[in-house]
């Protein structure tokens, strides 16, 4: 195995200059703080490049998240008091295979997820498992639905099941800004099919403005209220006037500023992304191994995270508690385990699949849903079914993510092909 010299990253910022030209901007202006043009640029440009009405900066990906979870939860049930959440008492349901920012929110709101299953299609929210969701808890009213690493979801599937079920849906774009799907015949990007949408621009996103996020929406009221409560809520008074909670979630001018610099590298990024994808693709090839799926026809993703599965009878024994994890070499095998290891000794970024909630302790109790119904106690002592029982799991078990940093060349990304292959032999 032959080592990097310098380390190869999952993925991590990539500058052009510009990001720098626009912060100067903001001291030279003395704008630092959270207004300036910095900001009301970026809300302009994302939301032309989304191609929604209105685009509201905040601080994260995670405090869009909120706010997109509030606004819902008061929509659904009415205002609450100070101490008490918008969701307090209620049940969402939520992508299991997804980063736990998507769906804490819900928990911050007083409410309790439930997660659903993925499908092996997308690696995202299976849309059969929503439907046996919605049999079994008919009064879920709100469904927070991930594209995860890029990949957009069953949009049009998950749509039409929530619209007939009244259910409105938080759609979490955070990993998959500029990623297409085809909407009933059109091309449409992602962040435009939630009734509230939100991006996030944290260091590792495809672009980045070191920290950042968005909510996406194209109703103006939703994009007033949201700008109100980012800025601690304050009443139209002379003074310090508050009649509903708020937050400190605004975008900050400074990070704004870099992200005005990023947007115009946006394409050129997925151009990229996309090219470490399709490498990948090619450079596997013949090892029992597949790339993180998409749907071809209806979808273009962004490939923000190049992932792949091990087929599951070229999987070694491989065992992993909550911390850690072992595995046993076998010739023409191998597993994420292993694979990771390796690449990390020839300094190599790698990362297991996200977690799927249901396996997480904290959320260990919630309800789990999948295409066959309760997902939960569902193995028997006297019936051996000897394989895992839901797809979240399974693909965690088999998964990884690649190094996908766009600053990797194709000399290293070819020591990372070969890493892996020598992982099965
Ligand atoms: C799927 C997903 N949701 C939400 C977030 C939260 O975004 P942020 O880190 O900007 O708070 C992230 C990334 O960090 C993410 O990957």
């Amino acid at each position: 195995m032959k080592k990097a010299e310098k380390m190869i990253f999952l993925s991590t910022g990539t500058m052009h200059g510009d990001e720098e030209k626009y912060v100067k901007e903001a001291f030279d202006t003395n704008w630092v703080t959270t207004v300036g043009k910095n900001i009301d640029e970026v809300e302009r440009l994302m939301a032309e490049y989304i191609g929604v009405k209105y685009a509201v900066g905040l601080g994260t990906g995670t405090s869009a998240l909120h706010l997109a979870t509030r606004l819902a939860g008061e929509k659904l049930y009415g205002q609450p008091r100070p101490n008490e959440g918008s969701l307090k008492g209620r049940r969402a349901f939520a992508s299991d295979m997804t980063f736990d920012a998507s769906i804490n929110p819900i928990g911050y709101e007083g409410g309790e997820a439930i997660f659903i299953d993925t499908e092996y299609d997308t690696w995202n929210s299976d849309p059969e498992a929503l439907k046996k969701a919605i049999e079994l808890y008919p009064d879920v009213k709100l469904y927070v639905m991930v594209h995860l690493y890029g990949t957009p979801g069953k949009i049009e599937e998950i749509r039409k099941i929530c619209d007939e079920h009244g259910i409105l849906i938080i759609e979490d774009a955070c990993e998959s800004l500029g990623a297409k799907y085809r909407y009933k015949g059109e091309w449409v990007e992602t962040g435009t099919f939630g009734d509230y949408s939100c991006i996030s621009f944290n260091g590792n996103k495809i672009i980045t403005g070191s920290a950042g996020g968005m909510f996406l929406t194209n109703s103006k009221e939703d994009a007033d209220k949201v700008r109100k409560w980012s800025t601690q809520s304050r009443e139209d008074a002379f003074w310090y006037q508050h009649e509903e909670l708020g937050y400190n979630y605004r975008m900050s001018n400074i990070v704004a500023g870099v992200i005005r610099g990023q947007i115009p590298y946006l394409d050129q990024h997925i151009e990229r992304k996309t090219a470490i994808y399709r490498r990948y693709e090619k450079g596997l090839r013949g090892l029992p191994v597949k790339m993180n799926p998409y749907d071809k026809e209806n979808s273009v993703p962004n490939f923000w995270l190049s992932c792949l599965i091990v087929d599951e009878d070229a999987m070694c024994k491989q065992v992993r508690d909550d911390k850690k994890a072992l595995y046993i070499h076998e010739k023409g095998k191998s597993c994420p385990t292993e694979i990771l290891e390796n690449l990390a000794k020839c300094n190599m970024e790698g990362r297991p699949i996200w977690k799927p909630m249901h396996m997480q302790p904290i959320y260990r109790s919630n309800k789990f849903v999948t295409a066959k119904g309760n997902g939960r106690g569902q193995s028997n002592a006297y019936i051996d079914e000897g394989k895992v029982l839901d797809v979240g799991m399974d693909i965690f078990n088999r998964g990884l993510c690649l190094p996908s940093d766009i600053k990797m060349t194709e000399e290293e990304q070819d020591m990372v092909i070969e890493v892996i292959r020598e992982c099965f032999e």
